[in-house]
């Protein structure tokens, strides 16, 4: 799809078709009126028609901004995108109201989006030229530009993770992860660092290297770093890579498993993050740092009962193989923190515990950290960006159930009672003293991935995490 700005007057931008919103039917034309209302149209719903008569569009969209603008966007490009067309106009200003080109761009490249590179009829993409008429805006054109450009960039990140999650675990292992993180560093002017289980091994990090032993595919440690000149902060972002969890020894039921590919999801992210960073002109320095690793079974595999030591020189007592996301951020959290100083922010990325999907469903990204402040924070780049959290609180009461009879903690507790937070409160183990209040834990096992499509997020990989961070750090210039 192509998006561009046109300051001519909308009769006279050349197009297949044109996009008009509407917002009450009382106030078309009496024609438009008699014809939308025999369809029984609803502006309540974000109904679609097509009139081939006068190759106009109408979308009905009651509310034009934030979520309800993207979903019903997104309505219409997919509705479009079965015409047999090539070019859309519409005008940015619509029943009086100047629609926001992130929201519109949103709905347009995310909702158009669709994973068919391993159908065998895949037909020839059409290109899309999508025209957005600023005749009437009250915006300069070079802010628009710069808004669309901005959007753009991020969109096409969304997409460039949601490609990643859904590539099957045969063509999507640690090693190819480092090489689109060192595209994407090549492509950004980042700094990109790739250690394998060499490094994992003589740095102590034993927990990481564990849960890739039974894999043929060699586990790779990931370091991206943006650097822009005098930055006015450090963030860190962390993400489990697990680019397939067979369960391991604690093998995962057959249907358990399906999906599985989606493991990488937190990795995946990070990696859109640091692919966005610079197109934004971040200010801020910002460290990507991905584990990616397969869980996998065989002679050589990590086993219950087995007892690790984590770069922090912490014990922990395997109990469930299963729960192997946890040991591979607890040494990338603690690598994190080893190597990079005077920390500001530090979250971690994770489909970690489908207890977090029980809590929270298939839409809210579980948010935990021991501070309130942060923690409303994030909910603000929440309300800014459309990605929903939710936040599961610490207690007193719930770390003893980490305590293990043979070493410091267990990877797995007993019950299954507050899952999603025990397992962050697993992680807390990792995160040093002076950066306690600095870091979040987001549990997107939910949010990443979905086998029916919901919002504008079609089948599989939703690219979960990307927009939230991206308005996180955009709101700290506020
Ligand atoms: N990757 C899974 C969590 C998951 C489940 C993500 C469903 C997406 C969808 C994770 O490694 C896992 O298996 N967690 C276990 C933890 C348990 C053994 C303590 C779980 O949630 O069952
Ligand atoms: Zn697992
Ligand atoms: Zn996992």
């Amino acid at each position: 799809m192509n998006i561009k700005l046109s300051l001519k007057n909308i009769n006279k931008i050349k197009s297949d078709i044109e996009l008009v919103f509407v917002k009450n039917i009382k106030k078309l034309s009496k024609v438009e009126q008699k014809l939308l209302n025999k369809l029984s149209f609803s502006t309540k719903a974000f109904d679609t028609y097509f009139d081939a008569n006068t190759n106009k569009f109408y979308l009905a969209c009651e509310k034009q901004k934030n979520e309800d603008l993207k979903l019903a966007v997104c309505s219409a490009i997919r509705a479009i995108k079965k015409l047999n067309i090539k070019s859309v106009k519409l005008s940015l200003v619509q029943n009086d109201k100047e629609l926001k080109i992130q929201d519109l761009v949103e709905g347009l490249e995310l909702g158009f989006y669709e994973f068919s590179r391993y159908k065998s009829d895949e037909k020839k993409k059409k290109e899309l030229q999508i025209i957005l008429c600023a005749k009437n805006s009250n915006v300069a054109i070079a802010n628009l530009e710069k808004e669309l450009h901005n959007a753009r960039s991020i969109t096409s990140s969304v997409n460039m993770v949601r490609n990643i999650v859904n590539t099957p675990p045969e063509d999507y292992y640690p090693e190819v992860m480092a090489e689109d993180a060192l595209m994407i560093a090549k492509n950004n002017d980042l700094q990109c660092l790739v250690h394998g289980e060499e490094y994992l091994l003589e740095n102590g990090m034993n927990a990481m290297f564990n849960v890739g032993r039974a894999s043929r595919h060699e586990s790779k440690l990931i370091h991206l770093t943006y650097k822009p000149k005098e930055p006015k902060g450090k963030i860190v972002l962390v993400g489990k890579g697990l680019t397939y969890d067979s369960g391991g020894l604690s093998l995962k039921s057959g249907a358990g498993m399906v999906s599985m590919k989606c493991d990488k999801s937190g990795g995946s992210a990070v990696l859109g993050v640091m692919n966005t960073l610079k197109d934004l002109g971040c200010e801020y320095e910002v460290h990507g740092i991905v584990g990616a690793v397969e869980n996998m079974i065989g002679g050589d595999a990590y086993k219950p009962d087995d007892v690790l030591k984590a770069k922090n020189g912490k014990t922990i007592e395997v109990r469930n193989t299963d729960a192997e996301g946890r040991l591979v951020l607890a040494d990338c959290l603690c690598y994190a923190q080893d190597e990079i100083e005077n920390i500001d922010y530090i979250f971690d990325y994770a489909t970690l515990t489908g207890a977090c999907i029980v809590a929270l469903g298939n839409q809210t990204i579980g948010t935990m950290g021991h501070s309130d402040k942060l923690k409303a924070k994030m909910q603000k780049a929440s309300n800014t960006s459309g990605e929903l959290i939710g936040l599961l609180p610490f207690n007193r009461y719930l770390p003893p159930m980490l305590k293990s009879g043979i070493a410091d903690i267990v990877n797995s507790t007993t019950s299954r009672a507050a899952g999603a937070i025990t397992a962050g409160l697993f992680l807390d183990n990792f995160v040093k003293k002076e950066n306690k209040k600095k870091w979040l834990h987001l549990d997107i096992a939910g949010a990443a991935y979905s086998e029916s499509p919901w919002g504008y997020n079609s089948f599989g990989g939703t690219g979960a995490g990307v927009r939230l961070t991206l308005d996180f750090i955009k709101n700290l210039n506020k």
